[in-house]
């Protein structure tokens, strides 16, 4: 058998788990990663061509590992007791029920997580924090973990990751920046220093930073918090501009050009989803709100109400528009990840606005090239006949009043949309979630048009 220099083991084969283990196995063939699940489907279906998630590059990736350094199993307790150092990426929801229902983390999975490594440990190991977790939860976890009469220590350390889906590959191959968090002991030097090595491999040394925990464990909160926080400024704008005739992409340009604001996430929508930014500010809120820090709280609260206005404000043009009805019309919303390049729909605009439409008993017909299976999920209890999934997006426009268009996948600026006016019910109505698709093209076809941010061009 082959000897390893390290045996690295993760909890938790997710979004976060399984490419980031991956990029590991894939530039330190020396060491030894196993990812474990208490989901069997799931394991399996990284040992084969068909992985759960899907992300551009990642079967490549895994492929070029997976049997050699990289192997996923269910066998939780042998590879704990294997692994000199323990990445913990299991996910951090929001709670649901009891105290801070509807903010706070819910950290049963990560306790969960916690005993059993108590329990099927042998040896000294460092645990990693890689799932997001509130500010000062390293030291509940080093509090249960230690509390053992073996002898056994754990050292924890914070490394959150900051990779985002549909371009996980490129952010872990080239991060912006490596963040680890370890106390200023000499335990907590010694395993700083073991995991900064882990990421040296391809990581240059000045994108590596260190901090204490909790700075670490904060920042990452604070990154999410920051980065949603300016998709809702510029929704906000948006809102303004569609009442003063000013075009948002401009406004976007122009105050990105300056350096000190930057360009980047400064994309109008119908409002940002996925797993984490609205959990992660929730969970800020929570924690704020616990501290006493009520206007703190208050503040990056707004960037979430903001978000559910931007979707509400997107439906209700939507009925306004079509002569404030949609009950029994066909719309065919176009996207249904929360964003290009993932199958992933959790927090997805696209399901409250397909929720809304549903409750104004319109017929909505669902197409996206790789979240169809989880939209079906999504809206398994939707009523009878009210939700159709159409792959083809020609076949889900035919017959349709409206186009709703809700992620910015490439595929979709290429359609042959004179093709698809002719196969809808006229007036044929395009709603742009995204700003994708060109406008004026469309009108002139003989579509209305109703961009975001920016003047809508109507037939008369
Ligand atoms: P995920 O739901 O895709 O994966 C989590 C996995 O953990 C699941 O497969 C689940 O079965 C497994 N799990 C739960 N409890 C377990 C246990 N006790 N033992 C073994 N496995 C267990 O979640 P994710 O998107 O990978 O997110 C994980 C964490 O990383 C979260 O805290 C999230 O906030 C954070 N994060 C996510 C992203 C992202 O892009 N999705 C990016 C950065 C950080
Ligand atoms: C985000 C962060 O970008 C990652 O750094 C972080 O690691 C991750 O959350 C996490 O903690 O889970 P992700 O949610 O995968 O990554 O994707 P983003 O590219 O950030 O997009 C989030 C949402 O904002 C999407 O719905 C997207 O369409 C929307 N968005 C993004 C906008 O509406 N406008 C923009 O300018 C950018």
């Amino acid at each position: 058998m082959r000897q390893f220099e390290k045996r690295i083991l993760c909890i938790g084969a997710g979004h976060v788990g399984g490419p980031t283990m991956a990029m590991i196995a894939a530039r330190c063939p020396q060491y030894e990663v196993t990812v474990v699940d208490i989901n069997a489907e799931r394991i399996r279906a990284w040992q084969t061509d068909n992985l759960p998630i899907y992300e551009p590059g990642l079967l490549e990736l895994v492929r070029s590992a997976r049997g050699r350094n990289l192997f996923f199993s269910t066998d939780i307790e042998e590879a704990i007791d294997d692994a000199e150092i323990i990445f913990v990426s299991v996910n951090t929801p929001t709670k649901t029920f009891g105290e801070g229902a509807g903010k706070a983390a819910d950290l049963q999975y990560w306790e969960k997580t916690a005993r059993t490594i108590l329990d099927a440990s042998r040896a000294n190991k460092i645990i990693v924090e890689k799932s997001t977790l509130p500010v000062r939860t390293a030291r509940a976890m080093e509090r249960i973990l230690n509390a053992n009469h073996r002898n056994i220590h754990f050292e924890v350390l914070s490394n959150p990751e900051f990779l985002a889906e549909g371009t996980a590959v490129e952010d872990l191959e080239s991060p912006n920046r490596v963040l680890v968090g370890s106390s200023d002991t000499p335990e907590g030097r010694a395993a700083r220093n073991a995991i900064v090595d882990i990421y040296a491999h391809w990581v240059p040394r000045e994108r590596i930073v260190t901090s204490n925990v909790w700075s670490a464990e904060l920042s990452k909160l604070a990154a999410n918090a920051f980065l949603a926080q300016r998709i809702s400024s510029i929704n906000s704008i948006s809102a303004l501009c569609e009442k003063t005739s000013a075009d948002v992409a401009e406004v976007s340009r122009a105050i990105g050009m300056d350096s000190r604001i930057g360009g980047g996430f400064l994309k109008v929508s119908v409002g940002f989803g996925g797993s984490c930014f609205r959990k992660d500010i929730l969970n800020l809120v929570y924690i704020c709100e616990s501290y006493g820090l009520d206007e703190v709280a208050r503040y990056w609260e707004s960037v979430v109400s903001i978000n559910e206005y931007q979707k509400r404000r997107f439906v209700k043009t939507m009925t306004n528009e079509m002569f404030n009805t949609v009950a029994d019309k066909r719309i065919a919303l176009l996207g249904f990840a929360f964003k290009k390049d993932t199958g992933d729909t959790r927090d997805s605009p696209a399901l409250v606005v397909a929720r809304r439409l549903i409750e104004e008993r319109a017929i909505v017909v669902i197409s996206d090239p790789k979240a169809l299976a989880n939209a079906r999920a999504d809206l398994s209890d939707a009523p009878p006949g009210r939700v159709v999934f159409e792959q083809d997006p020609y076949l889900a426009a035919r017959g349709a009043h409206a186009i709703a268009l809700l992620t910015e996948w490439d595929a979709y600026r290429a359609l042959d949309y004179e093709k698809i006016f002719d196969s809808m019910e006229k007036p044929a109505f395009v709603f742009d979630g995204r700003n994708l698709l060109d406008h004026e093209a469309l009108y002139r076809i003989g579509f209305s048009v109703f961009p975001i941010g920016k003047p809508p061009l109507k037939q008369s």
